[in-house]
Parts: C-alpha cells; structure tokens; sequence
C-alpha cells in the first residue's frame, strides 16, 4: 500500500486550515544558544565557511530539531549571500557583524552587477538537499532571503547601522539609483527562493529585519512593493508557493502588507497590537509570532504568562508559534524546553 504523504502542520496552516496545537519553531533557532552550533561554528572557521559548506550547514541545521523536534527546520543561511553571489566583498568580524564595501553613489551603483552567480550558492541547494533527505516527512524545511529594503540597508551603509540611515538617505537623494539596487535584488532573490523550492524547500519566508524605519510612503515603496513583486515572481515559476513575511515594525501598516503583497502568512514583532492583528490581518493570513525573546531569556513566570499571551491573542485564528525576533545567544536551553512544553499542552 503507497503510503498517504504526511501532512506538515506548518504548511497546513499556511493553506488556510488551523491547528488547534499551532506549529512551532524559532527564528535563528540555529545558533549560538546552542553548544553543539558553537563547536561546530569554531571548527568550521568563518561563518561564510559554515553557511557553504553543505555537511556544516545542514547538521546545524538540524541541530536545533533533534533537541526541540520543532514544526520546521529553517536552512542555515544568511541574507548577505545575495550581495555575495553579486560580486561584493562581504565578511563577518567575530563580535561586530556584517562588512561590505559600501555601495554609496549613483556612479558606484551603476557598476553593480545585474546578475548573481548562483553558481556559489550551490552549497546552500545542496544543504537543502541533504536536510530535505534525513528530516521527518511532517517537518517544514523553510528556505529564505532578505527582502530587498533589508539587503540593501547592509550594501549601501556597508554594515548595520541603529536606523539605517544611510540607505533611508540615498533613496531621498537618488531614488532612481536606490530602485536599481532593489530592482536587480528583486530579480535575483526570485531565482535563490525558487532554487530553494527546487531544492526542497516547502516555504520561503522574506525578511524584512529594517522595514519598521521606514514612513509610510516609503515603506510602500521600498517593502511592500518589492515583497509583492517577489511573491508573484516566485509563484510564477512554482504555482501555489507557500510564502512567509517578516516586515519587522510595520505595525499599523501589517493590513496594507498583508493585503498587497499576498504572503500567506505575516511573522510579527512583539510590539503589534493584537487587535488590530486579529481584525485586519488574521482573516486574510496566518499569522507567525511573536514572543518577546527578552522574555525567553527571563524564564519561569514571566515567561509562562508571555507564552499565554500569545496564544489567547491569537491562538484561536491561524497561529504559528515563534519568537518576536530571533533566539539571542544568551539564551537558556531549558526555557526554550518549558516554552516548547507549554505550547505544545495547549488546544486552541
Ligand atoms: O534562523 C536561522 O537559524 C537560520 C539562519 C539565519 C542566519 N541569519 C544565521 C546567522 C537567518 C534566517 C539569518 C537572517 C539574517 N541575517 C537577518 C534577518 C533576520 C534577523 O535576525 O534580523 C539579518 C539582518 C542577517 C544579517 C546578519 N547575519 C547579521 C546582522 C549578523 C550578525 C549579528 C549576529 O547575530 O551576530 C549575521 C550573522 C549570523 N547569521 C549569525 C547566524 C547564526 C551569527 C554568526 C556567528 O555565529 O558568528
């Protein structure tokens, strides 16, 4: 007898249908919480070095399951490996982050090549490849990207910066020069996420780390656009693929986002308000999210009740469970465990 395909409660709830244990997993659940990431991590030499190098990239990928037995795996990735297979110097300086050569006029910009080599990012597919092959059949492996406002942040200030302020200047200053970055970023991150989807991935997921800088107008500019253009870019080429957005801060501007760029699912902060999310954005999207990491590091009480919090606002809409923001490092193991427990106990 053919076996029935296990269905992923992860991508059950991004085709619209509930669960009443909502699925659960962590952004940067990969990561230096986790010992068995920082043994690897020295072994492997530079983070570069760990993300294409497919044994490295897919063991720590699966790191975090084999502890949690999460709902999805995430591959271990960055969003600068777009810049990178661009042609640009991209480096991380242990304990300060990202370093590009800026790319801070119009004259420097229109140097910048159109087309990625994808070539070297081969090593990421065959990550894929290898997780899709030795994870559970019910387990979502997520492939992802920047969005292009976020990536771009990084290549024109050549680092992060508080608020982003020197890409937010170049696109008041030369817009025509700034939409050429994000234009050749919408292009080429289309093809990395539909080579993940080829690769095995189930579902994409945007994140838009910086999109919370920008007013209104630009945002619709620089986020929502660019995100709608590589929604239906992607499912172009894969009808029907399942798509994830994270416009970090948006806020008030969630419902626009939802509705024009047609993701599937929204990730939240943990600043939004929750009515405003359960009125304007549930009904159309499911909604990811969206425990304080603060309140991870700080256990016991306080983080049982944060847990709660999350699943009375919306646990009783299309719900998957995750973090505000990404784990930090600081982390204790055991309190992911109690949040992994206490989510699980749950029937919504
Ligand atoms: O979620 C996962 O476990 C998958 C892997 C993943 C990483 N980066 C690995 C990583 C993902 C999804 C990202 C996304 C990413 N990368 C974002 C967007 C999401 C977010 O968290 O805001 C951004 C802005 C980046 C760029 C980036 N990469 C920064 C700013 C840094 C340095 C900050 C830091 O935390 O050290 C990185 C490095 C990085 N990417 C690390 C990891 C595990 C830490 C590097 C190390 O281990 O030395």
């Amino acid at each position: 007898m053919p076996q029935a395909p296990a269905t992923q409660p992860l991508i059950e709830v991004l085709s619209g249908r509930r669960q009443a244990v909502p699925p659960l997993w962590m952004m940067r659940q990969a990561g230096r919480y986790l010992p068995e990431y920082r043994e690897l991590r020295a072994k492997a030499g530079s983070f570069l070095d760990l993300c294409f190098t497919p044994d490295y990239a897919a063991e720590v990928t699966l790191q975090p399951i084999r502890r949690f037995n999460f709902d999805a795996a995430i591959i271990f990735s960055d969003i600068l490996v777009i810049p990178y297979a661009l042609g640009r110097a991209v480096r991380f300086e242990a304990g300060e982050g990202p370093r590009l050569d800026p790319l801070a006029t119009p004259e420097e910009i229109a140097t910048l090549a159109t087309q990625a080599d994808f070539a070297k990012l081969e090593p990421v597919y065959e990550a894929l490849r290898r997780v899709r092959r030795e994870l559970a059949p019910e387990i979502a492996l997520i492939g992802f990207c920047g969005a292009p406002w976020t990536v771009a942040t990084y290549m024109v200030a050549g680092q992060g910066t508080p608020d982003q302020a020197p890409a937010r200047m170049l696109a008041y200053r030369h817009p025509d020069a700034f939409a050429k970055i994000i234009d050749i970023l919408v292009e080429n991150s289309i093809q990395h996420l539909v080579g993940q989807i080829k690769a095995g991935a189930d579902c994409v997921q945007l994140f838009d780390t910086w999109a919370g800088v920008l007013p209104p107008r630009e945002f619709a500019r620089w986020s929502i656009e660019p995100a709608r253009r590589i929604v239906a870019g992607v499912r172009k080429q894969v009808p029907g693929a399942k798509i994830i957005g994270f416009p970090r801060g948006a806020s008030g501007q969630l419902p626009a986002y939802v509705e024009q760029t047609a993701v599937d699912a929204v990730s939240i902060d943990w600043a939004t308000e929750p009515a405003m999310i359960r009125e304007r954005v549930q009904p159309r999207a499911a909604v990811q999210g969206n425990l304080d990491p603060l309140a991870l590091i700080a256990g016991g009480a306080a983080l049982d009740r944060a847990i709660d919090d999350v699943l009375e606002n919306f646990g009783k809409g299309r719900l998957i469970f995750n973090l505000g923001h990404g784990i930090l490092p600081e982390t204790p193991i055991a309190h992911v465990e109690q949040m992994v427990q206490r989510v699980r106990a749950y029937r919504g």
